[in-house]
């Protein structure tokens, strides 16, 4: 006979939301930071049809679900689904991490802090009075760009193929930061400390169009896709005279990991967790 005492409750049940997620490593993540505070937790990956992102939600709240990351496709469907945001994440227009509090959706956007923490912390690169430039002007950079002024840079360029979607990004943030704009051609002649690839052109095995001499000496070029053979746009910077190069690895863990504070109110310990991933992912 089951004594009643025996009786234990399931364990929080989490997912991660997108399309496609079948080789999302997010539950493997959290599984791994669940496991070093001896939590039980279910975490699960939703593939979610495109348009549904609203009715997934709403059945896995109603499955007793309490929090979603969110990935491609839906991170803007997600801060619009929110009622509550963050400051960070009002700002960056986009949500990587629901919860469900008082009847309402919480958003907050953890991409930002996940890459600042990994350059910062990870790498030991100091961001502040450096000169950095960010590729790309679509929905990662958005995510990103505040935190990273945060860091106090001493100049921040944004180039885009089409240079009309960076200006547009400039000016979400017109009123606290000088950010310049600018298309690849004219980057002919420039370096910079950072470069950050916030382009989806790795995940299409493209580069970017950047000329040669864009990397100022000691400077480090991130790639905020990953892959265990390397990206095209870190292939091309350790050829062109990066002195460091890095893939988006650390920042995914980081961004989960503030995720999972966000909603747990404790601080993995990643180090172990990126090692681990390394050689696996
Ligand atoms: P995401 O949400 O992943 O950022 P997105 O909003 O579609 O996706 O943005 C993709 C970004 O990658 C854009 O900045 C895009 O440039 P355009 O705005 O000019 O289209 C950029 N991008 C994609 N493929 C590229 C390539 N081969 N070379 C340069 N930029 C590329």
């Amino acid at each position: 006979m089951t004594d009643l005492f025996d009786f234990a409750p399931p364990p929080p049940l989490y997912a991660v939301m997108g399309n496609p997620v079948d080789h999302s490593l997010s539950p493997q993540i959290h599984g791994m930071f669940a496991r070093q505070f001896d939590m039980a937790l279910d975490y699960r990956r939703v593939h979610v049809d495109v348009g549904g992102f609203k009715q997934a939600v709403d059945s896995f709240r109603a499955a007793g679900g309490q929090g979603v990351n969110v990935t491609i496709p839906f991170k803007i469907d997600a801060w619009e689904l929110a009622d509550r945001r963050t400051e960070r994440t009002e700002a960056a227009g986009a949500a990587n991490t629901l919860w469900f509090k008082d009847n309402l959706i919480h958003a907050d956007n953890t991409d930002g802090a996940g890459l600042v923490r990994d350059i910062t912390a990870n790498i030991a690169f100091d961001v502040a009075g450096r000169r950095v430039l960010i590729v790309g002007a679509g929905g990662a950079v958005r995510g990103v760009l505040g935190p990273l002024l945060g860091e106090t840079p001493a100049a921040l360029a944004i180039a885009n193929r089409s240079v009309d979607k960076a200006e547009a990004l400039a000016q979400l943030f017109a009123g606290r930061a000088r950010v310049e704009t600018t298309g690849f051609e004219a980057l002919k002649g420039r370096s910079f400390d950072l470069v950050v690839n916030g382009t989806s052109a790795s995940l299409k095995g493209e580069l970017p169009p950047l000329p040669q001499g864009l990397f100022s000496r000691g400077a480090l070029a991130y790639d905020m896709m990953y892959s265990r053979e390397g990206t095209p746009f870190l292939h091309w910077a350790a050829e062109h005279g990066a002195a460091q190069c890095a893939d988006g690895l650390g920042m995914l863990v980081e961004q989960a990991a503030e995720s999972f504070y966000v909603w747990h109110g404790k601080r993995p310990d990643t180090a172990p967790v990126i090692e681990k991933l390394k050689w696996s992912a």
